[in-house]
């Protein structure tokens, strides 16, 4: 049994599919195991770590390995340098990306998506979305205080007293509520918005105050798998009266909101960012699914009537060492599943939930339910 932990080819990708306490369970579940030159360098891993862990360092390693793990979707130019059957593990953002899903499958590889994961008990530790969304709420709330020009917490000197930063989290998944946590750590005064209403009590447990228009549809508005709704129309209205209220009064906004398989919802109109003094700042985590704000660019940080609005890409890359630790554990936990530990062999049970709900491609063909090609009716 091989496996390789191949090295990122997009630029704008620090994370690394390993790391060296991740190569040594491998080893103790009998694999060979292998790493790309150079792969963890920018998560703060050197190619000496992995080999006193007991990997081999190479260049083309990913070759003749049976199982690959990667961060992002392999691009086309990279397909040529895995095995026929082998199986890929990685973050395969696979809903548009129809086409690259089909190149996997004419390679001949199992394309194995890990945000597909479910989200039951059993799969919490593999729960990539999870892992990389605590951290990258985390960052939200330190990349919107450095783009603050104030302090967050009170201070009272011999000097003056610099008042509290009032700090707006909107939407309260896995990211919001660890921003809520880390802008009170920071001594920040933080109050909180979701259309769940799951939400409202674990906002006050951590010390926030929850604001939301608690109407009928409000009570109704979590799926059964636990998942925000498209709101209608008038709720959107009234969500958004609500939040033009209160936002002028904010210093630093940060928001979250997504709703599965939808573009994010927008929640911060333009005339909304034009309420907010000088000075203040928004973070928008949904930036990549098109955005809560108004305004908001991927990848950059502009500046609109002395408003930032900051639309950094990748956010938990922006954490490289701590979301590269998380994320080679959640493939770890996954991967163990996979092995028959007896007869130290890749072992894939094919009627698994886990494995039916992440396998993208297999046998040359996309095997996946949600990504069948349209057929006319
Ligand atoms: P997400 O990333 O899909 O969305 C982020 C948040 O935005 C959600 O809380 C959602 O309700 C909110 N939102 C959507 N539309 C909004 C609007 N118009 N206004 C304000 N907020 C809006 O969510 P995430 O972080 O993936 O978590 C979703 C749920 O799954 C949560 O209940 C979480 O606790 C649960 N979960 C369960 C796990 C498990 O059981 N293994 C693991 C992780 C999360």
């Amino acid at each position: 049994m091989r496996i390789a932990i191949a090295r990122e080819t997009d630029a704008q990708e620090p994370r690394v599919a390993g790391t060296p306490e991740t190569v040594k369970k491998f080893k103790a579940l009998g694999a060979d195991i292998a790493v790309v030159r150079g792969a963890g360098v920018k998560s703060g891993i050197l190619d000496a770590d992995y080999e006193a862990a007991g990997a081999t360092i190479g260049d083309g390693v990913t070759k003749d390995a049976d199982l690959v793990l990667k961060v992002r979707r392999p691009e086309a130019s990279e397909l040529a340098q895995y095995k026929k059957g082998a199986l890929v593990v990685a973050i395969m953002d696979p809903y548009g990306n129809e086409a690259a899903l089909k190149q996997m499958a004419d390679a001949g590889l199992v394309a194995v998506a890990m945000e597909l994961m479910p989200r039951i008990t059993r799969a919490q530790s593999m729960d990539v979305l999870s892992s990389q969304a605590n951290l990258a709420g985390y960052r939200a709330v330190i990349d919107g205080a450095a783009e603050y020009g104030r302090a967050l917490p009170m201070m009272m000197t011999a000097a003056g007293t610099v008042p509290a930063a009032k700090v707006f989290v909107m939407g309260v998944g896995v990211a919001g509520l660890q921003a809520i946590a880390t802008a009170r750590r920071l001594g920040a005064v933080v109050t909180a918005t979701d259309v769940r209403p799951a939400t409202k009590e674990q906002v006050e447990s951590l010390g926030a105050k929850f604001l939301a228009v608690e109407d009928e549809e409000f009570k109704n508005a979590q799926t059964a798998g636990g998942y925000a709704k498209e709101m209608s129309k008038e709720y959107q209205a009234k969500q958004a009266a609500l939040t033009a209220e209160h936002i002028k009064k904010q210093d630093i906004v940060i928001t979250t909101a997504l709703i599965p398989g939808r573009p994010a919802p927008r929640l911060v109109s333009k005339e909304m960012v034009a309420s907010m003094r000088p000075g203040s700042v928004l973070v928008d985590l949904a930036v990549e699914r098109g955005g809560n704000v108004e305004g908001a660019e991927l990848g950059r940080v502009v500046e609109v009537g002395g408003v930032k609005i900051v639309g950094h890409a990748n956010v938990p890359g922006r954490l490289a060492a701590s979301a590269s630790a998380l994320y080679a554990k959640n493939l770890l936990t996954f991967v163990e599943t996979l092995i028959d530990k007896k007869e130290k062999k890749l072992a894939v049970n094919w009627d698994d939930e886990l494995v039916k709900a992440t396998v993208l491609t297999r046998d040359g063909a996309i095997v996946h339910p949600a990504f069948q090609p349209k057929t006319a009716a």
